[in-house]
């Protein structure tokens, strides 16, 4: 069953970024991933669910809109972290479960590009680390951070790496390489672990139910 509010969010504010950024090569095309934005858009749901007011900032297409839900529609790696600096003023939590694109094209042609027979190379140079430049950054003080770590090999090594290295208060570790999990999947199976190392394994559910687990698994580390 579906947990309901839960006092220690009432008041609080949640920061929940989602879906893959599109990172534009000319005026039709980009550099994009797989990312489909459930994970992150159940995560805002599940939150809401437990009493907190939700702010998704969005490269996906968001759900319906509903009370105690904003929702900021974003492009680009940097539109997004423009969007999150703005909505943390004030938030108590972010969630970043968007698979932020790592590289864009140097440059963006601003009209169409015309198909050419010669080989075209594209140069990319890479995004903003999100997570990483919001260490140094006072519009993140005091908020309780929590990544996404997408991992393929040695899974909860490099995720407690990435945790340490990006200054997180959870990761939220997926194993991208299990069929029928994870990136653009209905379910998923994660394992939460904390700044002690403590390891909490979720096991494979509907992304909504798993939210539920990693909300609530945030809440107790709320101060
Ligand atoms: N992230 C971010 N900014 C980026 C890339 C990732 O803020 N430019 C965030 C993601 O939203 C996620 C966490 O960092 O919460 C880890 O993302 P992941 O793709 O697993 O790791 P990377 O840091 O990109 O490292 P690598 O791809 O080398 O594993």
């Amino acid at each position: 069953m579906a947990p309901g509010p839960d006092p220690a969010l009432t008041g609080r504010r949640f920061v929940v970024t989602a879906g893959g950024t599109r990172e534009p090569i000319d005026a039709v095309r980009f550099v994009g991933n797989r990312s489909s934005g459930k994970m992150g858009n159940e995560i805002a749901l599940a939150a809401l669910r437990q009493g907190a007011t939700v702010t998704l900032v969005t490269a996906a297409p968001p759900p319906a809109s509903q009370p105690g839900l904003d929702v900021v529609q974003v492009e680009t790696a940097d539109e997004m972290h423009r969007a999150v600096r703005a909505a943390l003023r004030g938030a108590d939590v972010l969630v970043m479960a968007a698979a932020v694109a790592d590289w864009r094209p140097r440059e963006a042609a601003p009209g169409k590009l015309k198909k050419g027979a010669a080989i075209f190379t594209l140069e990319l140079v890479p995004t903003v680390d999100i997570l990483r430049a919001l260490r140094d950054d006072d519009a993140a003080a005091g908020v309780l951070r929590v990544g996404f770590a997408a991992e393929t090999e040695r899974v909860v090594e490099h995720a407690r790496t990435k945790l340490v290295e990006k200054q997180l208060d959870l990761i939220v570790v997926n194993d991208v390489s299990k069929p029928g999990i994870g990136m653009g999947a209905d379910d998923n199976e994660v394992t939460v672990i904390d700044r002690d190392g403590a390891a909490q394994v979720i096991d494979r559910a509907p992304k909504a139910t798993v939210a539920d687990a990693i909300v609530r698994i945030i809440a107790t580390h709320l101060p």
